[in-house]
C-alpha cells in the first residue's frame, strides 16, 4: 500500500563523496611564506598540511568531481536528483549560484539548484534544509555539497590566518526514510552580533571592490582567533547537548561523532568537555586543515570508507563558523557499509523507537 500523501517521513544520507585536490601546501613550505614553525602549527592547531586548488581550478570543479562520487555511493544517476544545494563562501562567481555551475556540470538537470551562505555551518545547516524539504515531500532526492576554495580569499602574507585553512569539497545524497531513522534531531543557531570576528571585509554591497580595497588586501579573510576559539567549544557543546536532548539520546549512544576541523585543540576540548573518547571522534586536520563547510561531509566520506560506520549506529556532527553560526545534528545511519569493506565494531548501545522531528 503507498504511503498518504500526507504521511511524516524522516531523510537519511544514502550515498557519500569527497574530493580534495592534489597539491599538497605543507608546513615546510609554509615556512618559507611567512614568519612561521612546522612546531608553531603543529602544536597550536594539529594541522601538517593542506590541499590547495590548481590556477583554473574552482569550487564548483571540486564539488562537480565530489557529487560524482556520492551519486555512485548512492546507485543514482544525475537525473534521479530534484534538488542541489551547495553550502559555500568560496563560489566560482557571485552570479550565478555554484549550485547551478556544479549542477550544468554533472548534468542534473531535473534539480533545482542554489548555494547556502553559512561559513562552516553550512553543511548542518543544509541537513536540516533537506530533512525539511524530504520530510514535506518537497524533493525527493536531494545532493548536498560543502565546498571551498579557501585559498583564494586567504592571504598569504598573514601569518594568523594562512596556516589554517584548505581546499576540499564532501558530498551526500538524502532521500526519504522512516521517520525514526537517519536524521533524527539538528539544531541550527546563528549570531550576527558577532558577524566581525570573522569577515572578508570588501567585494559585497558594502564596499564593493576598487583598486583601493585591493590594495588594502581586504578580499582575504580577517579573523580574530582568540575570539573565536572559545566561542567555537562552547557553542559545539551547547548545540550538540541540545541535539541529543531533541533526539532523546545521550553522548553514550554516539557511535561516531563528526565535528567541524579547524583547529585540532578545539576538537580536544569539546570532546573532553561532552565526555567522548577520542576513539569515537573523527580527525583529520592533520591532512587537510580547515576546509569550512566541506569538512564535515568529506570526514564522513573517509570514516564510511574506513567502515566507521554500520546500520544502526548514532552519528553526530557539530560546527560553527563566520556569521556567526552553529549547529549540529544526530542521526541514526542506515547505509550499508561499502562493497569489501567491513564496518568497525563500535562499543555503545543504542536506543530504539526515538521520534523526534527536525527542530521539535
Ligand atoms: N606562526 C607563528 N606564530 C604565530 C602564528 C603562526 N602561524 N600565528 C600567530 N602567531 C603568534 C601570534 O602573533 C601571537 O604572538 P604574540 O603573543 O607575540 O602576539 C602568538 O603566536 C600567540 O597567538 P594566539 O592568537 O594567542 O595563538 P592561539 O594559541 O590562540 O592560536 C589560533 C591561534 C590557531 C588562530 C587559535 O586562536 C584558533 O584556532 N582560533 C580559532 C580559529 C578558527 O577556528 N577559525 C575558523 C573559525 S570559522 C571557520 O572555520 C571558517
Amino acid at each position: 500500500m503507498s504511503p498518504r500523501p500526507d504521511a511524516v517521513r524522516g531523510a537519511t544520507i544514502v550515498g557519500t563523496g569527497m574530493y580534495v585536490p592534489a597539491r599538497v601546501l605543507t608546513n615546510a613550505d609554509l615556512e618559507t611564506m611567512v614568519d612561521t614553525s612546522d612546531q608553531w602549527i603543529r602544536e597550536r592547531t594539529g594541522i601538517a598540511e593542506r590541499r590547495i586548488a590548481a590556477p583554473g581550478e574552482a569550487s564548483s570543479d571540486l564539488a562537480a568531481h565530489a557529487a560524482r562520487r556520492a551519486m555512485e555511493s548512492a546507485g543514482l544517476t544525475p537525473n534521479d536528483i530534484d534538488h542541489i544545494m551547495v553550502a559555500t563562501t568560496t563560489p566560482d562567481r557571485i552570479l550565478p549560484s555554484c549550485a547551478c555551475t556544479v549542477q550544468s556540470k554533472i548534468g542534473a538537470r531535473r534539480a533545482a539548484a542554489y548555494d547556502m551562505f553559512a561559513a562552516c555551518t553550512g553543511f548542518v545547516y543544509g541537513l536540516g534544509l533537506a530533512r525539511g524539504l524530504i520530510g514535506a515531500r518537497v524533493a525527493d532526492t536531494v545532493l548536498l555539497i560543502g565546498v571551498e576554495t579557501l585559498s583564494r580569499i586567504v592571504d598569504y602574507s598573514d601569518r594568523n590566518t594562512c596556516v589554517l585553512f584548505g581546499d576540499g569539497a564532501g558530498a551526500v545524497v538524502l532521500r526519504s526514510c522512516a521517520v525514526d531513522e537517519g536524521l533524527l534531531a539538528i539544531t541550527m543557531h546563528s549570531d550576527g552580533e558577532l558577524g566581525d570576528v570573522l569577515e572578508v571585509p570588501a567585494g559585497g554591497s558594502r564596499c564593493p571592490a576598487t583598486s583601493d580595497t585591493v590594495e588594502a588586501r581586504d578580499h582575504f579573510i580577517k579573523m580574530h582567533g582568540r575570539k573565536v576559539f572559545p566561542f567555537a567549544v562552547r557553542s559545539m557543546e551547547e548545540s550538540l547537548l541540545g541535539a541529543l536532548e531533541l533526539g532523546g539520546l545521550s553522548m553514550a549512544d554516539i557511535d561516531l561523532l563528526i565535528p567541524h576541523q579547524a583547529n585540532q585543540r578545539i576538537i580536544d576540548a569539546l570532546q573532553e568537555r561532552v565526555g567522548i573518547g577520542a576513539e569515537r571522534v573523527v580527525s583529520n586536520i592533520d591532512r587537510y586543515g580547515n576546509t569550512s563547510s566541506a569538512s564535515i561531509p568529506i570526514s564522513l566520506d573517509e570514516a564510511v570508507r574506513a567502515g566507521r560506520l554500520k546500520p544502526g549506529d548514532c552519528v553526530a556532527f557539530t560546527a560553527f563558523g563566520g556569521g556567526a553560526t552553529w549547529g549540529s545534528s544526530v542521526m541514526r545511519w542506515t547505509m550499508p557499509a561499502p562493497l569489501g569493506v567491513h564496518a568497525a565494531a563500535h562499543g555503545s548501545a543504542s536506543v530504539d523507537g526515538v521520534v523526534r522531528k527536525v527542530g521539535a
